[in-house]
């Protein structure tokens, strides 16, 4: 499907009811940062705070993808970030690979055909195998460069909350090769567009940039 603005994509998202996935969740869950970014991130789906704020990777796995995009440079409003899956699965479960492709060949290839990304970040599993194939596996997958149904080059990295589970030694490796990955995606990133600023001075504080959007959602 395609629609005539961005901004259009999101108004038809942010109303979206196709889905059973639709009944146990606050709202649909959209983006946030630059639609004209050539990096894009895409993200499993939304958690609770995601669910309350309507965008994506605002809760503790966001904050901790800001410190991992902190150390390669990159902040949150100059890249764009989404989730294969739109509304929160009941109990926060992982959402099924159908329920996967239901939401995401409406909703995030329209977003991709919009955007136009010229690399993608796929966090986790979830997306792997949407983006790539169902075969994939995150472990042995992740860090090599594959190339989506978009025609878009992608890499694969760990889910942030993956970190979160992990202590010790398990946790040092998991985030050095978090940090290689998105070495490399940022690297031919700023190789096929030269021009564009992934980093800008003032990071942005999301949950400040969405509070009204969590206000007018609690309010229905
Ligand atoms: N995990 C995701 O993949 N996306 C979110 O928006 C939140 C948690």
């Amino acid at each position: 499907m395609t629609f005539d603005s961005h901004a259009k994509l999101e108004q038809n998202l942010l109303t979206c009811a196709l889905c059973p996935l639709r009944q146990h969740a606050i709202g649909p869950t959209s983006y946030n940062g630059c639609p004209e970014s050539p990096l894009a991130i895409v993200g499993e789906g939304p958690g609770g705070v995601e669910d309350e704020y309507g965008v994506p990777l605002v809760g503790p796995s966001g904050q901790l993808l800001d410190k991992a995009l902190t150390s390669v440079k990159v902040t949150r409003d100059r890249v764009y970030t989404t989730n294969v899956i739109k509304c929160r699965p009941k109990g926060n479960r992982t959402p099924t690979i159908e329920e996967g492709c239901f939401c995401a060949e409406k909703w995030l290839d329209a977003e991709m055909a919009s955007v136009k990304p010229k690399v993608i970040i796929a966090l986790g599993s979830v997306a792997l195998k949407y983006l790539y194939g169902p075969d994939k596996r995150i472990t042995k997958d992740r860090g090599q460069w594959f190339t989506t149904k978009y025609q878009i080059p992608a890499i694969a990295t760990y889910h942030p909350a993956y970190l979160l589970r992990l202590t010790g030694k398990e946790l040092i490796r998991a985030k050095w090769e978090v940090f290689y990955d998105l070495q490399k995606a940022v690297a031919k990133c700023l190789e096929l567009a030269p021009d564009f600023s992934l980093q800008s001075a003032e990071p942005p504080n999301l949950l400040e940039q969405y509070k009204t959007r969590r206000e007018t959602r609690r309010a229905k």
